[in-house]
């Protein structure tokens, strides 16, 4: 964001400071690059040229689009993650909250500042924007929103929850603390930017005040999974590839059948949406760190260096799961163990401080979609019981929300498919 208050063809139309745009526009150059792989539109304020550098890292997201981003495009390198929980009993104040949300998303995934900026306006109100992305680029931001079962206790909304929005079962193992699980909604913000991240959760929250509160939120770095097969596998904290088997961003046909919600599956507002399940799993890194790496190999079902599944030598050999122990994860957590269950996963690893008794508070934030988390998350976790990994992990946060379908334009917001036309 090196300006405030440049316009694209998103945000174009969304009401613009008079006093601000006179002097920023003036002088900025605005060079909308063409539309990069994976969607993304290069921009840069810095002349007349695209920045090839933007192109990749620092490129915007479009955020208008069938399906929300965040979901199938390509994973980015930071997560804040925050959950909310509503204050308000007034469904008309939360309606308008998530409009001024969706305009504020708009605008931040574009690369802007919120509203008329962080500077330049009346000297007597606070900005509009908390300033701390000025400067920085839209780094491929993206903002997600998905509404959880409590909600659904609200506003009259009981009639509108979907079958598929669950309670989760609890699952052997399970030590959930209750201040990191469950929320009425969550906004998943993912850049590449932790800056980027943080300040989109930050505005958010405080357009939210005094209609939502934030429950708990976690930061994440370093993405867990991947949607974009062709770029290296990245790494959890156990030091193994993870996210070789997920769903690529350019499988219609396998996100289509195991992640968006379809028209016939009812109800009607989730059609094109998703499923999200948030879990935060702790690793015990110390224990794992004095594991051999046989063990580890053993654990895990694939080897440490290339990744390659037990018996095969290349990464992206398919697995075979008899070669492996029985209960290796990779061996419990396939398909093939859970009645064909696939999952898209995007996680992040987190590293939160210590524990005070000398062990690092870190681990993996599970994130995974899928178009129903009854044959998704929960049949395959079921599963996981007998994990091998279990020893070394412990689930510890929660929660499930049911991700509606994107923003379709400028006059279209956040929700919108739920709370209907009347708002
Ligand atoms: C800290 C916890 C976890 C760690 C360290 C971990 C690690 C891994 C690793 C290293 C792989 C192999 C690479 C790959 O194909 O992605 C993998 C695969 C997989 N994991 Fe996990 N995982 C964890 C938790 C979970 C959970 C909670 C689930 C779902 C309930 C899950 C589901 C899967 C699936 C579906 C695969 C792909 C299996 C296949 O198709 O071969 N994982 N995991």
């Amino acid at each position: 964001m090196t300006e405030q208050t440049e316009e694209t063809e998103e945000t174009r139309g969304t009401p613009a400071p008079s006093r601000r745009s006179l002097i920023g526009w003036g002088g900025a150059g605005l060079a909308l690059g063409a539309v990069a792989a994976g969607g993304a539109v290069a921009m840069t304020r810095t002349g007349d040229d695209v920045d090839p550098a933007a192109a990749e890292t620092g490129a915007a997201i479009p955020f208008h689009g069938e399906r929300q981003a965040g979901i199938a495009t390509p994973v980015q390198d930071r997560l804040h993650f925050a959950a909310f929980d509503v204050k308000t009993e007034d469904r008309a104040e939360f309606v308008q909250m998530l409009k001024d949300w969706t305009a504020a998303a708009r605008r931040m995934t574009a690369g802007q500042a919120v509203g008329e900026g962080a500077y330049g306006g009346l000297a007597e109100a606070p900005p509009d924007d908390t300033g701390e992305a000025l400067g920085l680029k839209p780094s491929r931001l993206t903002l997600t929103i998905g509404f959880g079962p409590s909600l659904f206790e609200k506003f009259d909304l009981a009639g509108q929850r979907p079958e598929a929005l669950v309670e989760l079962p609890h699952f052997s193992g399970d030590n959930l603390d209750r201040n990191r699980s469950g929320g009425d909604l969550c906004v998943q913000a993912c850049a590449d930017d932790p800056q980027v991240a943080v300040h989109a959760i930050r505005n958010l929250a405080r357009i939210g005040f005094g209609k939502v509160v934030i429950k708990w939120s976690q930061l994440g770095f370093g993405k867990t999974s991947s949607t974009t097969p062709e770029e290296q596998t990245p790494r959890n904290l156990m030091g193994f590839k993870d996210g070789t088997r997920n769903i690529a961003g350019t499988e219609t046909d396998r996100l289509k059948k195991f992640v968006w919600v379809g028209e016939k599956d009812g109800p009607e507002w989730m059609a094109g949406g998703s499923y999200l399940v948030a879990r935060r799993i702790r690793m015990h890194i110390e224990t794992w760190d004095r594991t051999s790496l046989q063990e580890q190999e053993d654990i895990i079902g694939r080897d440490k260096g290339e990744g390659a599944p037990v018996g095969k030598a290349k990464e992206r050999d398919k697995p075979f799961l008899k070669a492996m122990l029985p209960d290796a994860h990779v061996r419990l957590a396939h398909p093939e163990s859970n009645e064909g269950a696939t999952i898209l996963r995007r996680g992040y690893s987190f590293t939160d401080g210590t524990d005070g008794l000398g062990r690092l508070d870190a681990g993996l934030f599970f994130l995974a979609y899928q178009r129903d988390p009854r044959t998704g998350f929960i049949r395959i976790q079921r599963n996981l019981a007998i994990d091998s990994l279990n020893e070394y992990i412990q689930h510890v946060g929660s929660a499930l929300f049911a991700v509606p379908p994107g923003v379709r334009g400028k006059d279209d917001w956040w929700g919108s498919t739920l709370f209907g036309k009347e708002a």
